[in-house]
């Protein structure tokens, strides 16, 4: 007998399948190779692999060194001792809301948000519970009745460029939101996915730094450098941090030290400020390329303007099915997502989500030329 209830979600449809390789990927939310810092990765595992104990058990909270890395990269007050070391951010939102969220309790979060959080609060049983946003973030002045309505306290959030919306919180927004949260005495699970993926503008502060008794800090590098460096952060404060120290110990005991080194000497490796320029810029030419092919194939659809990030957030006609769509661009070669997938509630509108992170300018105006004739045979 197999225990636990059926599955959280549906492997075979989820974006958590790999997706099939010979479609153009716009469904993929990690940079293909030629964004990844391969030289600078195969350099840093070398000398890592050579450093002393690296096979060795290391502690569960991670290594000094690469806390103290994510400490500094935060800012403000936080220290290594506030930061533990997960293999990726999917694992530390696991943990997180798990060690934050009651069971059978409720999880507030933007609509829409990215999937894999979803996914996870379901997988607990845990009622993902939407907040009305739009373009400029999450709405606060809404936070306080969702709170009221529900009883929830812990509001999962990307205030930098979210997925997969792309919206950018906006300074207002962010000093409203920081009142709402210490008025009530919520959490704020901060999922900083994209720090490194600023195209327009500087990336603003972490909320964590402003209001650290308040909001669990994620930051997870594998946007940055490569998904195959299952490295990212937590930082938390006082009965959360160690609430969270103990559960990932119990479910992970440690990250692999060979990672963690690598990671350390990759952050500290001369080329990577270089590459997260690189990158960022590499990024602006896809971005453009895919909201201009959009405007031109599409022009009567509304879409995101995403100043960071990877993905766009496209309108359907309102009588349109997004998952048919979906595989309907699958069968003409294109990959992506359909945007019930990111909905915590029943979707507003249909929408797909079209991401520049996986395909070149040239493969992302093929993609959205094709999209745009599956659509207009429909
Ligand atoms: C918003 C967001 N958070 C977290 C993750 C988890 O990424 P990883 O586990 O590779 O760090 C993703 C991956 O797509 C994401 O898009």
């Amino acid at each position: 007998v197999l225990g636990g209830g059926p599955p959280p979600i549906d492997f075979g449809t989820s974006p958590f399948a790999t997706p099939p390789r010979d479609l153009i990927p716009l469904g993929t939310g990690y940079m293909d190779e030629s964004l990844q810092p391969l030289a600078l990765l195969r350099a840093a595992v070398g000398r890592a692999a050579r450093r002393d104990h690296v096979f060795s058990r290391v502690p569960s909270e991670g290594l000094e060194p690469l806390r103290a890395w994510f400490a500094r990269d935060i800012g403000g007050e936080l220290s290594a001792r506030n930061v533990l070391i997960v293999p990726g951010g999917q694992a530390a939102l696991s943990a997180v809301i798990r060690a934050l969220v009651p069971a059978e309790g409720g999880l507030l979060c933007e609509s829409p948000t990215y999937f894999g959080a979803l996914a996870i609060a379901r997988a607990s049983r845990i009622r993902p519970l939407p907040v009305p946003s739009d373009a400029e973030g999450i709405r606060p002045d809404l936070l306080e009745a969702a709170v009221a309505r529900s009883g929830a306290r812990v509001l999962y959030l990307q205030p930098n460029y979210a997925n997969p919306s792309g919206a950018l919180l906006s300074t207002e927004r962010r000093i409203a939101l920081l009142e709402v949260v210490q008025k009530l005495g919520l959490f704020v699970i901060e999922d900083d996915y994209a720090r490194d993926l600023a195209i327009d503008g500087v990336v603003p502060a972490p909320l964590v730094r402003a209001c650290p008794g308040h909001v669990v800090y994620v930051r997870s590098l594998t946007k940055t450098a490569a998904p195959g460096l299952r490295v990212a952060a937590i930082a938390a404060l006082g009965p959360a941090f160690e609430r969270l120290r103990a559960a990932r110990a119990v479910d992970e005991w440690f990250v692999s030290g060979l990672l963690q080194e690598t990671t350390l000497e990759l952050v500290g490796a001369t080329g990577w400020r270089r590459h997260t320029e690189q990158l960022r810029s590499k990024l602006r030419e896809r971005r453009d390329a895919m909201l201009e092919a959009i405007d031109r194939e599409l022009s009567g659809l509304s879409r995101s303007s995403p100043l960071g990030g990877f993905s766009v957030w496209l309108a359907l006609p309102p009588a349109f099915d997004d998952l048919e769509l979906a595989r309907e661009a699958e069968r003409a070669g294109v990959h992506l997502n359909a945007g019930r997938l990111f909905y915590p509630a029943e979707p507003d509108a249909p929408h797909v989500r079209l991401s520049y992170a996986g395909a070149e300018p040239r493969e992302i105006r093929e993609g959205v030329a094709r999209l745009a004739e599956v659509l207009r045979r429909r």
